[in-house]
């Protein structure tokens, strides 16, 4: 007996020790995860590493890493301090709510110059850094790993080449005045080296000088010769410190983003709706299931239309959005027969785009951070400046009120164009925490990316599903106009399709829905099945 105790009572003090000594990281490329390797093991915390491999990511994944859009982080410290950054890009001071109206049959929300916002993953990183970098190394060792990678060059995966590839007509016809690497007319294969000499020349820049270089100096210059921006629109972007967004599910404290993203009010609301007194969604993959699922979301994505955008502009706090009372009254009306009807104010779907990306990081001692980034599309408005691209973030705005974006996503007065005002966003990096144990996750995914959250989350706390299991289940997802509810290869029978046809339900089928990166104490679920060069590692150390 006295020898069971010894052995459980080592398994777990070797058990706790893996958690107290090792780091996760899950992200979407493996250099990514090399580079937070290295930055580790040199004495940086989560911060530090995520700094790092926000630079690198804008290297070695150039249709999303980027110095050129924006994007979120959401983070939990070793002594539990909750916070978000918010990097989201701005418009430009010109700005007008109509500036896209004349050209509503074009692209220009999406290829124009006028598609930029003004950037903040080069400020936001540097405030991540300021405000929670261990100080055990410096802004310059964090750079450098990104400044190697684009000065010396990478093997380029199978999947980056077939986007180049795809993309080289675009990129020649949007930058007449060359693209470096990306405008050479090669025909790219896996293991040819990709080298961008001008982008590690910005790099160094911002590596010396610091965010004045990106938002003063000479990126911001030919910013402003581009005619993207004047100087003051660079000179006056700012990061916000926003208070996260806090639920509880299952036991877990569920920690994040609030406007401008619309993820953590709507995965908030989803959470709850899916607990309701009569929710029919007791069991993974039902049609009951999928019907109840359908019907919350179209009440979900009607708030997130209705009300949300910038925050210093909605008319409707969180509070209100989330609170129980309004909620129970709005799923009251979800009728378990038959699917309902969404308010008439839609479009059809554009094609989707699934760019944008997510990594998460849990160090060892216990800090955490998960940050999704985007250029919006894939290689944003595949405008080039200064080595990078540029971001076409203006779409995520209700361009014309009823007027869906890329997404297929509708707004309001809330999210319409204003000068400096932040775009509506569906990015939800989120980290669980119950106790010790932390779960930092996150996907690319556009308007898919809510119902993604909910789904991994729904799986992993409520149905006891591991990590990965969660990250790999098949997909659904809706999103109220249009009236579809989408499948992923795999999520369905041919019994759960035609029962969900006979409740009305417009069905479409989708190949891939999402990128899913998590990890969480000693573990990791980066998403292998999909296409990508997803990768994750414990690391010890
Ligand atoms: N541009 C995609 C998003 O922010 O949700």
């Amino acid at each position: 007996m006295n020898r069971i105790i010894i052995l459980v009572s080592l398994c777990f003090l070797f058990v706790g020790n893996v958690f107290a000594q090792s780091a996760s990281v899950a992200a979407a490329h493996p250099l990514a995860v090399d580079v937070v390797e290295s930055i580790l093991k040199k004495g940086g915390n989560a911060y530090d590493a995520a700094v790092a491999a926000h630079f690198s990511l804008a290297v070695v994944l150039p249709r999303a890493g980027n110095i050129g859009g924006g994007g979120f982080a959401v983070i939990h410290t070793s002594n539990a301090e909750a916070a978000t950054l918010d990097f989201r890009e701005i418009a430009p001071l010109a700005a007008s709510k109509d500036m896209f109206i004349r050209y509503e049959n074009d692209n220009s929300s999406l290829t124009s110059k006028l598609a930029s916002g003004v950037p903040g993953s080069v400020k936001g990183m540097w405030d991540l850094y300021i405000r929670y970098g261990s100080r055990n190394l410096s802004w310059s060792d964090l750079l450098t790993p990104a400044i190697m990678l684009a000065d010396t060059g990478f093997f380029v995966t199978k999947k980056l080449s077939e986007e180049l590839n795809y993309n080289s007509s675009d990129f020649i016809s949007q930058n007449p005045n060359g693209c470096g690497p990306f405008c050479k007319g090669f025909i790219w294969e896996q293991g040819m080296r990709l080298v961008q000499s001008e982008l590690a020349e910005t790099l160094k820049g911002i590596r010396d000088i610091g965010p004045n270089y990106f938002y003063y100096g000479p990126v911001a210059k030919q910013l402003v010769e581009q005619n993207y921006f004047t100087m003051l629109d660079m000179a006056s972007y700012q990061i916000r410190w926003r208070k996260p967004l806090i639920g509880e599910y299952m036991g877990w404290e569920v920690i994040t983003m609030p406007p401008p993203s619309s993820g953590g009010v709507a995965l908030l609301q989803l959470l709850c709706g899916s607990e309701r007194d009569l929710n029919t969604m007791q069991e993974l993959e039902s049609v009951a299931s999928y019907h109840d699922f359908t019907e919350l979301t179209r009440i979900v994505y009607e708030d997130r239309a209705r009300h949300l955008g910038d925050p210093d502009y909605m008319n409707t706090t969180t509070a209100d959005l989330l609170d129980t009372s309004y909620l129970y009254k709005r799923f009251a009306n979800i009728d378990p027969k038959r699917a309902g009807k969404s308010p008439n104010l839609a479009v059809p779907l554009s094609e989707e785009s699934s760019e944008t990306t997510h990594f998460s990081i849990l160090d060892k001692d216990g800090n955490s951070v998960a940050i999704t980034t985007t250029l919006n599309a894939s290689y944003g408005s595949k405008r080039w400046v200064s080595g990078f691209f540029m971001n076409n973030e203006m779409d995520d705005f209700s361009i014309s009120p009823g007027v869906p974006n890329q997404f297929g996503l509708i707004g309001f007065e809330a999210n319409s164009i204003e000068p400096s005002k932040r775009m509506l966003s569906s990015m939800t990096p989120t980290i669980l925490v119950k106790g010790d144990q932390k779960v930092v996750l996150g996907t690319p995914g556009g308007s898919t990316i809510i119902t993604n959250v909910f789904h991994v989350i729904r799986r992993f706390c409520r149905f006891g599903q591991t990590l990965q299991e969660s990250v790999n289940s098949k997909k659904v997802h809706a999103q109220a106009w249009p009236e579809v509810l989408y499948l992923e290869e795999g999520s369905y029978t041919k019994k759960v399709l035609r029962k969900l046809k006979k409740k009305g339900h417009k069905i479409e089928f989708k190949k891939q829905i999402g990128r899913f990166q998590a990890v969480s104490n000693g573990t990791i679920a980066p998403d292998l099945l999909r296409t990508g060069d997803s990768s994750g590692r414990v690391i010890f150390y």
